[in-house]
């Protein structure tokens, strides 16, 4: 009696622990240096926040929704290409690392194409691209 219901629960464990290793290996055992060094380059040099975090009514960041996406509450003065949604970037979703680091790296996106007007092309080299990544990951989602 026990076993039938023991034994489908260990064959789903098994095909969950293998869809898990199956993900490209994320970046969790970043040692804390670089975890410190990519939100150093987040916060205090590439700025994601002032387009990925909104800001209270005193127009300060809400820490609160750190990097967890924003509508833009600026446009441009004539017609352009231009996203007005900044997605979320905290945890970095939808990226395995490899894409991830190609687009720090070269500002080309999951469609083959640099992201829209105002998001920068950057061209983070390779360490700071892995430090990013390593900060962006290590927030929740
Ligand atoms: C000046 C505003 C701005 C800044 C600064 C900015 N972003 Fe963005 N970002 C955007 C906008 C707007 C989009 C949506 C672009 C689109 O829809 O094509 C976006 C999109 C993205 C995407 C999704 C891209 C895609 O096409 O899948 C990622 C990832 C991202 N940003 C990461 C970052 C990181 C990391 C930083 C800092 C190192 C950063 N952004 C800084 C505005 C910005």
């Amino acid at each position: 009696m026990r076993f039938k219901i023991i034994l489908p629960l260990l064959a789903l464990a098994s095909v969950l622990l293998a869809a898990e290793t199956n993900q490209p290996a994320p970046v969790p055992s970043a040692p804390a240096a670089q975890i410190q060094r990519g939100k150093y380059l987040v916060e205090n040099v590439a700025m994601c926040a002032t387009c990925h975090t909104p800001r209270t009514e005193q127009g300060d960041y809400d820490r609160t929704q750190w990097l967890q996406g924003n509508l833009l509450d600026f446009k441009p003065d004539h017609l352009m290409p231009f996203a007005a949604v900044a997605p979320p970037i905290a945890g970095m979703p939808g990226y395995n690392d490899a894409q991830a680091l190609k687009f720090l790296e070269t500002g080309i996106d999951l469609t083959g194409k640099p992201a829209m007007y105002p998001m920068p092309q950057f061209r983070f080299n390779h360490d700071d691209a892995l430090a990013v990544l390593a900060y962006l990951r290590s927030l929740k989602r």
